[in-house]
């Protein structure tokens, strides 16, 4: 539930005593940046779009949700670009409906999830699922002291060693920006990131679920290899969808880990 603003959410919250309180973990808000790459989920799960969403009547922002198990999961799309007709990627969109996913939903947990590029150097292939260790950005180039560093925004995504080790998946570090291609200035900041995958949205998402303190794990299947010889958004485009149903195969095993646990046992 609600981030209390000590620093702990409600699913650790310590009480007076120092004891840590131990609840099973009861919301999840997962975000999405395109329904696609939701939809696998979305029907496995049997979520239904919410006809009374909490959001601003102005946003096409679309909320999914339904009971599976012992949770209450809710999938959050930025929907599509009124102008253009296509799905809102990018840090701005994913800023937006995360901030408006944790006040109207107060979840326990957010889990940002998506495709994302990786680099064949630091061992990714295509279709390999990935949790995120630490997220940050790559196009925010502030050479000020300490701006500089508010740039990178690195931030360490929620430690999950219990479920890494049981679903066995691969962990590396995810660096964000506004762009699908990398320009030599992007290049040089992932590398100094140390990234093995690279996406538009994870570094923003947990950049607000940082301020309301809320637990966010990053989940990211591999579409294209960045450090390849094919082109990009080819390459995307070729294995979106079968990206998409590795992802759903692996979120809904993250899913059935996290049900009846509390954060702390993940
Ligand atoms: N999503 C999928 N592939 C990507 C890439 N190469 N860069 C950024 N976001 C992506």
């Amino acid at each position: 539930m609600a981030a209390n603003g000590d620093g702990f959410s409600n699913a650790s919250m310590e009480n007076l005593t120092g004891h840590v309180e131990k609840r099973p973990i009861s919301t999840i808000v997962f975000i999405v940046a395109m329904q696609k790459e939701a939809q696998p989920l979305i029907e496995r799960l049997r979520l239904v779009k919410d006809v009374n969403s909490p959001f601003p009547k102005e946003v096409a922002w679309i909320l999914f949700k339904g009971m599976y198990k012992d949770l209450n999961i809710n999938i959050v799309c930025p929907g599509k670009d009124s102008a253009l007709g296509v799905d809102s990627v990018c840090t701005v969109p994913a800023s937006l409906v995360t901030y408006a996913s944790i006040q109207a939903l107060q979840p326990d947990l957010i889990i940002n999830a998506g495709t994302a590029g990786g680099f064949k150097a630091k061992g990714a292939s295509i279709c390999d699922v990935y949790i995120v260790s630490s997220s940050a950005f790559h196009d925010r180039r502030i050479p000020v002291p300490v701006l500089d560093l508010y740039g990178v925004g690195m931030r360490k995504a929620f430690p999950t060693p219990n479920l890494i080790k049981e679903l066995n998946l691969k962990v590396g570090r995810l660096s964000t920006g506004d762009s699908m291609d990398m320009s030599p200035h992007d290049k040089e900041s992932i590398t100094a990131n140390d990234a093995t995958v690279k996406d538009m949205e994870g570094a923003a998402v947990a950049y607000v679920a940082d301020i309301f303190k809320v637990p966010t794990i990053l989940i990211k299947g591999v579409t294209d290899i960045v450090d390849g010889n094919r082109p990009t958004s080819e390459e995307f485009l070729e294995n979106l969808a079968a990206v998409t149903a590795q992802l759903d195969e692996s979120i809904t095993k993250v899913i059935d880990f996290i049900s009846g646990k509390c954060l702390s046992d993940l």
